[in-house]
């Protein structure tokens, strides 16, 4: 096919290297192709209001690598096809996909590249079973796209959890206290997982295994009576005890729930358990911000390169993906729905058990 003219958006959770991509895609297109190239802002926001687009050239994307978030900004409730609109001072949900494609042949965009995790890549989903030609770009700090083995984020995300628990360490040393790390993850648990052994903590406890809150005490009491008067634990947001449920905050305006909350009652629970003295850091959203690591920055420049290479060859409806160290591509309809969660059995976890870290898992 012909390609003129491709559109660019960001969609979902931002994380660190979405800039890295928008610059590589542009570049590629514009270098090496001669395409013109299309920002579209607010992810399908900008698609429904055309007037949020605007051109990305060499120029304008000059200096992106280093900058955390998107220029081109996101959201994660603009589903076109169950679109929030106020009505009477009410808030009704309407379909707007049909304007979306209708802004699509306005704009002269043949093929558009939609960068988001499996909301918004199932979104693109939705618009390629209407006959949209669309490439997808998988992205979240959360790790948990099935179809690809790391997506950019999660690495810089890792490292900033595992900063904080380095600086945990010290004040916890120093006061004798219990210290609770709650981290972002939503239903997986690999944020908590890889910061908690990069950051040789404790106690790690992931949605994945639900925990024991005696199991957990053991741990800090066997600490305790070796002489160690403080420990660390990390708690993914997901995480939930045995029998109990995941804690959510509140519900999002499109029904889907924010997660958050756990950290508190696992902290005090322990201090009622142990007469310890405990504290709570929720990390939250500086693990979604600042400059994306080398690691990320690299991931997303061959992302943003590769998903241009899939347009060339007419690869339409497919989404570029890391399998190994090799980037690859893989059908969206195949790549979203389900969520690659941690093997409560696998290499990783055994890993952390090895060390002496407890999962709270009870046996
Ligand atoms: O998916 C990324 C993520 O940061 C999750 O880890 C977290 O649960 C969620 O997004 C937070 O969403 P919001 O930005 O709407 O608070």
């Amino acid at each position: 096919m012909q390609v003129k003219r491709i559109g660019i958006l960001t969609g979902g959770g931002d994380a660190p290297g979405l800039n890295a991509v928008i610059r590589a895609a542009t570049k590629a297109a514009i270098l090496e192709h001669g395409w013109e190239v299309v920002g579209i802002y607010d992810s399908f926001d900008g698609l429904i209001h055309p007037e949020k687009t605007t051109p990305l050239t060499l120029d304008n994307v000059r200096g992106l690598l280093p900058r955390g978030g998107t220029v081109l900004g996101t959201t994660n409730r603009a589903n076109p096809f169950h679109y929030p609109v106020e009505k009477n001072g009410k808030i009704e949900f309407v379909d707007m996909s049909e304007r979306v494609l209708e802004n699509l042949q306005n704009l002269k965009i043949d093929v558009l590249i939609v960068i988001g995790g499996d909301g918004t890549l199932s979104i693109a989903r939705d618009f390629i079973r209407k006959g949209a030609k669309i490439v997808g770009i998988p992205k979240t700090i959360d790790n948990d796209i099935s179809a690809t083995d790391i997506c950019f984020g999660f690495n810089t995300a890792v490292t900033t959890a595992t900063e904080a628990i380095d600086k945990l360490h010290t004040t916890a040393e120093s006061h004798h206290r219990v210290m609770v790390l709650e981290v972002m993850g939503r239903y997986a648990g690999w944020i908590a997982l890889e910061a908690g052994i990069a950051g040789g903590s404790d106690v790690i406890l992931i949605p994945e295994i639900p925990f024991d809150y005696e199991v957990v005490c053991d741990k800090i009491r066997q600490r305790s009576s070796q002489g160690i008067k403080f420990s660390i634990v990390v708690v993914a947001e997901g995480a939930h005890p045995r029998g109990g449920q995941m804690v959510f905050q509140d519900e999002k305006g499109d029904g889907e729930k924010r997660l958050g909350g756990i950290g508190e009652q696992v902290a005090r629970e322990i201090s009622q358990r142990l007469d310890l003295e405990t504290r709570v850091t929720v990390l939250g959203h500086l693990q979604r911000g600042g400059s994306p690591s080398t690691f990320d920055r690299i991931l997303g420049t061959r992302f943003g390169v590769a998903a241009v290479q899939l347009i060339h060859h007419d690869e339409l409806g497919r989404m570029v993906c890391l399998r190994g160290r090799t980037v690859q591509s893989v059908e969206i309809e195949k790549a979203v729905g389900e969520i690659k969660r941690v093997d409560p059995e696998g290499e990783m976890v055994l890993t952390a058990e090895m060390l002496g870290i407890s999962l709270g898992r009870w046996h």
